[in-house]
């Protein structure tokens, strides 16, 4: 079981780090692994949490943190399937900096390109994260440029409209260790789990 944490919406920026620390102190004894979601688009100000510095910083303090239990646990970074190529590099050079346990890829986007929807419906409708089908092929984009950038340095899971053992096999073969569902959960219900694993049996 993971513990994913980020900071809330009403934060200041100056105590961001702070609501990272709280969560993962409270949640410690619990969890099997850590997430540091830095990508949720509802929680605002993503102009610092994209910060490599600041990153820098915010890992650097929750791994103290972690030191101060009798067990590590493995953390790891939850990143946007929105990142360009040089925002990517600096998220590995981040992880082989900082000795990450890895990369969960990806997040709900905040790109609207690409929909059905029209301009009007998507104006109603308002901000959030977009996940399932549409963010599939972004979020297998940034797995793949990930790992073939990386060397495999760190493993991936990955995650971003995984609606079919398929789906599940694409997300394995760009390069990612695990898998993870959300919206095809929903969509597809828990037989999905089974198929998935099906599926990667078959191809051992
Ligand atoms: C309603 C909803 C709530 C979510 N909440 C979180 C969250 O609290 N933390 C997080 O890291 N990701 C959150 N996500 C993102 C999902 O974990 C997942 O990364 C994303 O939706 C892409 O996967 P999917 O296409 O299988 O849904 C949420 C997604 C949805 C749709």
């Amino acid at each position: 079981m993971g513990g994913n944490i980020g900071k809330n919406t009403q934060t200041t920026p100056d105590n961001y780090t702070s609501d990272y620390v709280t969560c993962f102190n409270a949640l410690h004894p619990y969890v099997d692994y850590f997430v540091l979601n830095v990508s949720c688009p509802n929680v605002g100000s993503h102009a610092k949490l994209n910060d490599k510095d600041y990153l820098l910083e915010l890992i650097s303090t929750v791994k103290k943190a972690n030191k101060t239990f009798g067990k590590e646990k493995p953390i790891l970074l939850k990143i946007a399937p929105d990142l360009n190529d040089v925002q990517l590099d600096e998220i590995i050079e981040l992880v082989n900096e900082t000795k990450l346990d890895g990369v969960i890829a990806s997040n709900t986007s905040v790109d609207r390109s690409g929909l059905k929807a029209s301009e009007v419906q998507l104006e109603t409708i308002g901000n959030g994260g977009l996940s399932g089908q549409p963010v599939k092929e972004k979020s297998t984009q940034v797995i793949k440029y990930l790992s073939e950038k990386s060397n495999k340095a760190f493993p991936i899971i990955g995650v971003g409209g995984i609606h079919s053992a398929k789906d599940a096999l694409e997300k394995l073969d760009a390069g990612a260790t695990l898998v993870q569902i959300y919206t095809g959960f929903i969509y597809e219900g828990p037989g999905l789990i089974k198929k998935i694993n099906k599926a990667i049996l078959k191809q051992a």
